[in-house]
């Protein structure tokens, strides 16, 4: 029989513990999988005296986590503290240097220096496995560097963030403003602490951009990622995009173009009976499209305990069991530095705007349209209890994202135009 692996988790908040249940619960099922058994060693965490509801009396504690990463008795560091700098990097860089693989859910810290601790783990024949930080349950990273193996991947899409879609859903559901919503997401105890990395799109971005290097073979790229949150959003242009047959959702899309590589973490339209479009509430889902196997979607879990934990323990058992991956899915010595590309593909958009209701008011917005070459494909105009003012929502046939900008910088000068117009773009899905 091997020698057990012993693991020493960094962390003890929902996901440390999740961890240590199923360690504990599943200690036979594990070891029938793996040939071996799965022990924890030692565990580290701010507080030593918060009541966790599992027993931790049979491991060694650590106040500092960097210590428990070098312990001589610890095969697998597991980090499971979040934070891109400070002790969770510190930490994770000791146990690289100490010879420790490590199994991470640091999204943040590998969007921000994966390519130097993979290196500097696959310098000394070690491994860093992070099933766990993009899309909490949902195996996509084995997805994309095992599943899928034998495909060029096209397209990796996705709603990679839980509360985004929480408020963007439960804002449609319940008629309520953004706001409001907001304020209950965080009564919920849904938001980060900083609650930007959530609806400022920095989460999900984080995780795009993760999922991108393996698919793409390229450096982990997450300052290319074009960003844009949800804070925009208002309840009319949920309502009004659903009038069109669309729902919004804060969308995930990387791409590898003639151009470079594209990745964006903005709010999209796509179409309400797409998979995406049917998507409620806290869950994730991941779109890969590969050469040979056409499109796969995946859908689950995003966050939480359970799931989270299930896909920190895959990584361990997959440790466990001898299977020694590249972090990226290939050497990271070989991914290729991206050129960064912005999205220039033609694209249908949603435009919403106020009009004067006034005789040639509309046909002077189709004229700075038409001179930009924007064909119109669907048009729809509002009563509104105000008799002056018109909302009006127009969806384009496809046209390039300057042309829109052109277009709308253009149309104050119409002196027809009321507020600020808004433009979304719809995805094709
Ligand atoms: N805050 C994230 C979400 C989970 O709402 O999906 C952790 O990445």
């Amino acid at each position: 029989m091997p020698e057990p692996l012993r693991l020493g988790i960094a962390g003890l908040g929902t996901v440390g513990t999740g961890v240590v249940r199923i360690v504990q619960t599943h200690a036979a099922l594990i070891e029938r999988r793996t040939g071996r058994q799965v022990v924890i060693s030692a565990v580290s965490a701010r507080s030593r005296t918060r009541n966790r509801a599992v027993d931790l009396s049979g491991y060694a504690w650590e106040d500092d986590p960097v210590a428990l990463a070098r312990r001589e008795d610890v095969d697998v560091f597991v980090e499971v503290m979040g934070g891109s700098e400070g002790v969770a990097k510190a930490a994770t860089e000791a146990a690289i240097a100490a010879g420790k693989d490590v199994v991470s859910a640091n999204k943040a810290l590998l969007a921000h220096h994966g390519q130097a601790l993979a290196e500097a783990a696959e310098a000394k024949g070690h491994v860093i496995r992070f099933e766990a930080a993009v899309a909490g349950g949902i195996p996509v990273i084995k997805a994309l560097t095992e599943g899928l193996a034998g495909n060029e991947i096209r397209r990796v899409m996705g709603v990679m963030n839980g509360t985004c879609n929480y408020i963007l859903t439960r804002m449609e559901s319940a008629g309520l403003p953004y706001d409001q919503v907001f304020e209950e997401a965080r009564q919920l105890g849904y938001l980060e602490a900083d609650p930007n990395l959530d609806v400022g799109g920095i989460d999900a971005g984080h995780k795009l951009s993760l999922l991108a290097a393996i698919a793409f073979g390229t450096r982990v790229s997450f300052d290319a990622v074009e960003l844009e949150g949800i804070g925009r959003i208002s309840i009319d242009d949920i309502r009004r995009a659903g009038d069109m047959g669309y729902k919004i959702k804060l969308l995930g899309v990387a791409q590898m173009t003639g151009r470079g590589l594209e990745q964006r973490m903005t709010p999209c339209l796509v179409p309400a009976d797409s998979p995406l479009g049917q998507l409620h509430g806290g869950t994730n889902m991941v779109v890969l499209e590969g050469d040979s196997v056409g499109q796969i979607v995946l859908r689950g879990a995003g966050a939480g305990e359970g799931p989270t934990a299930s896909a920190v323990l895959s990584d361990v058992i997959e440790i466990a069991r001898g299977t020694r991956l590249s972090t990226f899915g290939q050497p990271a010595a070989t991914l290729t530095e991206p050129v960064a590309a912005r999205a220039a593909a033609p694209a249908p958009y949603y435009l919403r705007m106020e009009l004067a209701d006034k005789p040639g008011a509309l046909a002077k917005v189709a004229t700075v349209l038409g001179e930009e070459g924007i064909s119109i494909d669907r048009m729809r105009q509002y009563a509104h209890a105000d008799s002056t003012v018109a909302p009006v929502l127009i969806v384009t046939h496809k046209c390039t994202r300057d042309a829109v900008s052109h277009a709308l910088s253009r149309l104050p000068a119409t002196g027809v135009v009321l507020s600020e117009a808004v433009s979304i773009r719809i995805e094709s899905v």
